[in-house]
């Protein structure tokens, strides 16, 4: 079994959601012993912003790209290998001003790509991904899941059902700036959820 483990948080394994991917971690490794671990840590290395250069790169067919072209699309293609490698996915959700972490937005942005993750017919979009368990640990400084202030909640769950994976599952810290109390507390049940 592979299990693609995700962090987006700028603290890298400082920040609370990768405290809660790591306990997820520990938990997948106890209950599956045989089991192969690939980390993506995305703030101590980091999926570079998209540009018009990197897209142009995308759209370049194979037999017309420059090597730095070529480049571009080997790095995004080897995360695009992992998802499909991977029989389930944790990723750490850090809330940031309303949004998902940059660095998560630029990994999506390399990975959901026209014709290979997902295409478009006369009758709409449909993901190309096989659909795979996807754990998310939420961690936020308010509270706001299930409320419209959660933007991040509907975008990740839509994002990945667009690549066709619908098996999207959430464990949520909140309030985790409301407090030190509410801190723990919320940590300790997400901990608990998780375990
Ligand atoms: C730059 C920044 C922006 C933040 N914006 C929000 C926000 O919009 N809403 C919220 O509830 N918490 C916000 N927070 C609090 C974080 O969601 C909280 O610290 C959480 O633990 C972040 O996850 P991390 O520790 O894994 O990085 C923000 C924190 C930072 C550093």
């Amino acid at each position: 079994m592979n299990i693609l483990v995700i962090k987006s948080s700028v603290f890298s394994d400082g920040g609370n959601s990768s405290a809660l991917v790591n306990t997820k971690v520990d938990a997948l490794k106890a209950e599956h012993p045989e089991a192969t671990f690939v980390e993506r840590d995305l703030a101590t290395d980091p999926v570079p912003h998209l540009d018009g250069k990197r897209v142009g790169a995308f759209f370049t067919p194979e037999d017309e790209r420059s090597a730095e072209q070529q480049q571009v699309d080997d790095f995004s293609m080897a995360l695009i290998e992992e998802l499909k490698a991977a029989d389930q996915v944790v990723l750490g959700l850090p809330m940031y001003n309303f949004g998902i972490p940059s660095q998560l937005k630029s990994w999506i942005d390399h990975v959901a790509r026209a014709g290979i993750t997902f295409r478009y017919t006369d009758q709409g979009s449909i993901g190309l991904l096989e659909d795979k368990p996807v754990t998310v640990l939420a961690a936020r400084g308010g509270l706001y899941a299930g409320t419209d202030n959660d933007t991040v909640t509907p975008y990740i769950k839509m994002i990945f059902a667009f690549m066709g994976i619908n098996d999207v599952s959430f464990v949520y810290a909140e309030g985790l700036n409301m407090g030190d109390d509410i801190k723990v507390k919320a940590l300790e049940e997400a901990k608990a959820e998780i375990s």
